[in-house]
């Protein structure tokens, strides 16, 4: 039996009940977090917590109770048997059940928070071999960095690319590849670590922030700033990040093969010094 959070109490999964009239159902007015659990401890609780509660500040939702995210989702690792296996945690946050009506409810109804654990398996061999993926026109809002539950233009986008075998689907606003469809994009260029800056039309991953970090003290050249999809031809190497992804590198991008068409230098030299991080977490 799956046992999920659903406003305030821990219960069987099949027994949470969404009204329909739930504002998350009607107009996708929620936001989520997603966090790794690694054996033993959660990836960066503390840079998901922070941006859970911009994503909520965003969009005006009050959950006063955000503080309990970290301990909620340690209870669901637990009451799920999870402990020893690498595990994600969901969290969604709508603004509640009413009236269909397109202003806000009243402050009185509260928010509706639903969260789930499971536990999942790695995808080692994209890791180490790398994956290959589309290039696409960037039809998702000017919010992209709120962590809104509104997912469609990414999901239709994502499917695309998975229909015609490939992992991932990237875009391209205005000429400048922005992201991907649920992770963010690094390239080297010249001998430097290129990924978009923080706007509106990226989502800050908690794994960008950490690679960056990563990549500031292993001592190498970073350049936030957009690439141009033109400049294609000078990437080197290239690489996704997201909490289930951690870092996979990208062999072919819209149909271009990448440096040598294998994980480059940069790339490996980042994800090992991200796994030993976690591995040096473990033993301690
Ligand atoms: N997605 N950009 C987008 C659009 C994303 O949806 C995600 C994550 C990221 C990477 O963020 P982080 O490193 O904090 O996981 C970037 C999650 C995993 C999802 O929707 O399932």
């Amino acid at each position: 039996m799956q046992i999920a959070y659903f406003n305030g109490k821990f219960l069987s999964k099949e027994d949470v009940k969404i009204s329909p009239d739930d504002r998350g159902f009607l107009f996708a007015d929620g936001v989520y977090e997603v966090v790794r659990w690694y054996e033993g401890f959660f990836f960066d609780m503390d840079s998901h917590l922070s941006r859970l509660k911009r994503s909520l500040r965003e969009l005006r939702i009050n959950w006063a109770e955000v503080d309990m995210f970290p301990a909620l989702s340690h209870e669901l690792i637990k009451q799920n048997n999870l402990e020893n296996q690498p595990a994600m945690i969901y969290l969604q946050v709508s603004r509640g059940a009413a009236k269909r009506s397109h202003n806000f409810p009243s402050s009185e109804v509260p928010p509706t928070v639903y969260a789930n654990a499971w536990g999942f398996v790695p995808d080692i061999q994209s890791k180490e071999s790398g994956i290959k993926v589309m290039l696409k026109e960037d039809i998702r809002w000017n919010r992209c960095d709120i962590k809104s539950v509104a997912l469609l233009a990414n999901t239709l986008s994502f499917q695309e690319a998975y229909q015609v075998g490939l992992q991932e689907c990237i875009f391209v606003r205005n000429g400048l590849i922005t992201e991907g469809s649920h992770s963010n994009i690094f390239f080297v260029i010249d001998g430097m670590l290129c990924t978009h800056p923080e706007s509106n039309h990226i989502l800050s991953g908690v794994t960008r922030k950490n690679i960056l970090r990563i990549a500031d003290e292993l001592g190498i050249k970073i350049r936030e700033e957009a690439v141009q999809e033109s400049r294609i031809r000078f990437i080197k190497e290239a690489f996704i990040s997201n909490t289930s992804a951690e870092v996979t590198p990208v062999t072919v991008l819209g149909g271009n093969t990448i440096g040598d068409g294998v994980p480059g230098h940069v790339t490996k030299l980042i994800q090992e010094k991200f796994d030993s991080e976690v591995k040096n977490k473990h033993e301690n």
